[in-house]
């Protein structure tokens, strides 16, 4: 495992784990995925992962749950990140529920607190200031935001007075938008971009296809995962596998090998299973040359996918299933 290189209590691994799919029955992993969880989290533990991300919104507190028992004794030893929902962000109301998720997690300490997304009424100022006093009582180590553009996540820090050590945003090889500001940023002020669906919610695996797309209504959600776009993908897919072959290694983890270049981005997938878990620690490891990374965002790019409103008509038709 390979760990971010800044002055943070604990070090922080490149590959961390997601945990939204942990008791969300969206993600459609059935009823044994509970004890399945708890084998990922045992064996990213084995593999040098400290880095476990969950929120309070997750199977409304149950991924909480399952994390922080899975994690036992060791929850100590890792960071464990956890995110506030913020329906309404004021100060008293942040402190009770990082109480409230601490107590779920069963730690003494949240070791990275963050906003799940800006609010767009309440300021960070009234936010930061619960935060602060979080910081300040030993029940929150750093504080993290999500969603944010830079000048909001900056906004955040002259509220918090201190860093605000991450911002957990969507990043991966076809949602490259952080690439712009936000890595660049946390490059230079020794910050932390976190990404998420860093696999696209496993539209970079390869796995899917027009005739064989995810089933769950998380994945129904994404347009991505319309038949169009599965095929409109093709060529970027065969690009990861031609990049992947010469690295003994799958897509996705090339994929991951992506986002991982930037020093200062660490990417936390989820897994629905252990062998992914395994594939996703050792995605770390991968050094991509120049010329392969050139042929990655040039793939990245031509990919021109159906989105936004132009989408939601193809989606209503493919739940209707025509
Ligand atoms: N802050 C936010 O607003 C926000 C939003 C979304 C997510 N998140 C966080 O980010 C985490 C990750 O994002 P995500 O779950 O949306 O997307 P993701 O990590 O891109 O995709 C996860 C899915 O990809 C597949 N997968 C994982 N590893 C694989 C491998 N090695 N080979 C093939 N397939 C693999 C699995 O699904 P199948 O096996 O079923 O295909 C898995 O459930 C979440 O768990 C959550 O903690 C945060």
């Amino acid at each position: 495992m390979r760990y971010v290189q800044l002055d943070t209590p604990k070090p922080i691994s490149k590959i961390g784990l997601g945990t939204w799919q942990f008791g969300s029955k969206e993600w459609g992993y059935g009823p044994d995925y509970e004890r399945r969880a708890a084998e990922i989290v045992r064996r990213a533990l084995d593999l040098g992962v400290t880095l476990f991300d969950t929120a309070e919104l997750y199977g409304f507190g149950r991924s909480e749950r399952i994390l922080g028992a899975a994690l036992g004794n060791d929850r100590s030893k890792v960071v464990v990140a956890s995110k506030i929902f913020p329906l309404l962000p004021v100060a008293p109301v942040v402190q009770q529920r990082a109480v409230a998720s601490a107590a779920r997690l069963g730690v003494d300490g949240i070791d990275l607190y963050q906003v799940h997304q800006a609010n767009p009424v309440v300021a960070d100022t009234t936010t930061m200031r619960g935060m602060r006093s979080l910081q300040d009582v030993g029940l929150v180590g750093e504080v993290g935001v999500s969603n944010y553009g830079l000048r909001r996540w900056r906004f955040a820090e002259a509220a918090l007075g201190r860093r605000v050590l991450s911002n957990q945003v969507r990043y991966s090889m076809i949602d490259r938008g952080p690439e712009e500001d936000l890595i660049p940023y946390a490059e230079q002020a020794g910050r932390i971009v976190i990404a998420y669906s860093p696999l696209a919610q496993g539209f970079l695996s390869g796995r899917y296809d027009a005739t064989n797309p995810p089933a769950g209504a998380v994945r129904r959600a994404n347009p991505y995962f319309l038949p169009e776009n599965l095929e409109r993908g093709t060529a970027l897919i065969a690009t990861l596998r031609e990049v992947a072959d010469a690295h003994d290694a799958t897509p996705s983890q090339i994929a991951l090998a992506y986002v991982l270049r930037h020093p200062n981005v660490v990417a936390i997938p989820g897994a629905s299973g252990v062998e992914q878990m395994e594939r996703n620690a050792a995605a770390a490891e991968i050094d991509l040359t120049d010329d392969e990374y050139a042929a990655l965002v040039a793939a990245a790019r031509a990919f021109r996918p159906v989105t936004g409103l132009a989408a939601v008509p193809r989606m209503v038709r493919a739940r209707l299933g025509r």
